[in-house]
C-alpha cells in the first residue's frame, strides 16, 4: 500500500487588475454574460465566457426550466454552443461567473462535476490546454488545465 497525494497548481489575484489585457476582457464578457441567465428558480445567475482559439468569444449563461433536471448550467451552455457553431476551433480559456441575483460571490463559484467533465471532453479533443478562469468579487483564480480542476479524468474508453 502507498499513500500518495495528488496537488493542484492555480494563481490567485486579489483583483482583476492583476490579470493581464486579454483575460481582464474575457472576465468581462463573462459578466455581460450573466445578463443571459435564465434562473427564475434558483436566481443564482451564471455567466461563461469562452475564448477559441481565433480569438471569438462565445458567451454562455444558465437556463433553468420548470422541470429542474432539464436545465443547463452557463459553462455548458457557452462549450456547446461554442462545439455547434464554431467545429474544430480549439477552446483556449473559459471565464466563469456567479452571482446570487445581482451579487458577485465573493470566493469564485466552482464549476459543478458535469461541467468540468465536459471541459475535459473539448480539451482533449482538441489536445491543448484549456484555461479556467473563475471570478469571485474578492478573488479571481486561474487554472492552466482542466486536470487541476478535475484530477484522475476518466480516459479509459477504447475507441
Ligand atoms: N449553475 C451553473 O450555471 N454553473 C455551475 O457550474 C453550477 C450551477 C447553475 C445551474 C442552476 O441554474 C443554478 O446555477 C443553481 O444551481
Amino acid at each position: 500500500m502507498t499513500d500518495r497525494q495528488l496537488t493542484i497548481d492555480y494563481v490567485e489575484y486579489a483583483s482583476v487588475e492583476e490579470m493581464e489585457p486579454k483575460d481582464r476582457e474575457l472576465v468581462a464578457a463573462a459578466h455581460e454574460a450573466r445578463a443571459g441567465s435564465y434562473s427564475p428558480y434558483s436566481r443564482f445567475r451564471v455567466g461563461a465566457a469562452l475564448l477559441l482559439e481565433d480569438g471569438t468569444v462565445v458567451k454562455g449563461a444558465n437556463q433553468e426550466n420548470v422541470a429542474y433536471p432539464s436545465g443547463l448550467c452557463a459553462e455548458r451552455t457557452a462549450m456547446f454552443a461554442a462545439g455547434a457553431n464554431h467545429p474544430g476551433v480549439a477552446f483556449d480559456t473559459l471565464a466563469i461567473v456567479g452571482a446570487n441575483g445581482d451579487e458577485v460571490c465573493e470566493s469564485p463559484a466552482a464549476p459543478c462535476g458535469a461541467c468540468r467533465q465536459v471541459m475535459a471532453e473539448y480539451q482533449r479533443l482538441f489536445g491543448k490546454p484549456l484555461k479556467i478562469i473563475l471570478i469571485g468579487s474578492r478573488r479571481i483564480y486561474k487554472f492552466s488545465k482542466v486536470e487541476d480542476l478535475l484530477p484522475l479524468i476518466f480516459d479509459s474508453l477504447k475507441f
